[in-house]
């Protein structure tokens, strides 16, 4: 069997596993190491990148194939800002002809694009063609894809504080009405469900400024495979994972179960 088509049957093999009830409403990923990718194979962290938004192909595609209903990527932290202008550079190049490039397709699948960060801090030329992808796809329902660019959650938190605290000033809400509730409609994250699952690729074990407070009760699966490599089979090794846990949101096995009977 050629190796194109012995993938496919890999993944059909794997999709048959899948439990469609039980799928995560909402994945959240780390696409974490390009750099490493391209370095393994002597080439620029630039081409690790590129090659980087090919999975990103892949795994929309996927995520829309399975009915998966929110798929947030962390494509650019607010910490990215740090690197090389000349790899920041690229990146916001490559994030704007994706945009270009994927416009019709997201249409065409009627995936809504979304985008949660501190977005005033892209260049003006990314931030409009965003904003005229987000504005071109808004009508589509059968997926939400969300890009937290310029993203970071102790921002995104802090910023939250500061709209409750002008709110309880000038009257709107009273400060005994806010509660972790009230608190999460003042993400940037507030139209969506907290994740379900987190994946994150290259093995690191950590968060990294990445959806603080909507990670609370998410399922986390962490694989040593980095984003260029990682592939539609790797998200359904990703899901199955996710199908044999029990979540209990802090209660006992048996609340569970005697939840799950009433159902
Ligand atoms: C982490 O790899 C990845 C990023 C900082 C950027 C992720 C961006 C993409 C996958 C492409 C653009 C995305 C979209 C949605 C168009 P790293 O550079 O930190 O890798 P390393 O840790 O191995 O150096």
């Amino acid at each position: 069997m050629r190796g194109k088509s012995k993938k496919a049957s890999g993944a059909k093999e794997l999709l048959s596993k899948v439990d469609p009830a039980k799928l995560p409403r909402h994945i959240a990923i780390i696409m974490d190491g390009n750099g490493r990718w391209a370095r393994k194979k002597l080439l620029s962290r630039i081409k690790g990148h590129e090659k980087g938004i090919d999975a990103v192909r892949d795994v929309v595609e996927a995520c829309r194939e399975m009915g998966i209903q929110y798929l947030t990527l962390y494509a650019f932290s607010v910490e990215n800002w740090r690197r090389p202008a000349s790899e920041v550079n690229a990146l916001m190049r490559l994030l704007r002809n994706y945009l270009l490039k994927e416009r019709d397709n997201l249409l065409k699948n009627e995936i809504r694009l979304k985008a949660i960060g501190d977005l005033d801090r892209l260049p003006e030329n990314v931030r409009e063609t965003l904003f005229k992808v987000i504005e071109d796809t808004k009508g589509g329902e059968k997926m939400t894809l969300i890009l937290a660019l310029s993203y970071g959650a102790r921002w995104e938190i802090v910023k939250a504080a500061l709209r409750i605290a002008r709110d309880i000033k000038e009257g709107k809400i009273k400060e005994e009405e806010v509660n972790p509730d009230v608190f999460s409609s003042y993400l940037t994250t507030a139209p969506f469900p907290d994740p379900d699952l987190l994946i994150r690729t290259s093995g690191e074990l950590r968060l990294s400024n990445f959806l603080l407070w909507q990670l609370a009760y998410t399922e986390l699966y962490i694989t040593p495979t980095l984003w260029p490599d990682f592939t539609k089979e790797d998200l359904i090794q990703a899901i199955l994972d996710y199908q044999e846990r029990e979540r209990r949101f802090g209660m006992t096995s048996d609340q569970i179960s005697e939840l799950h009977a009433k159902r």
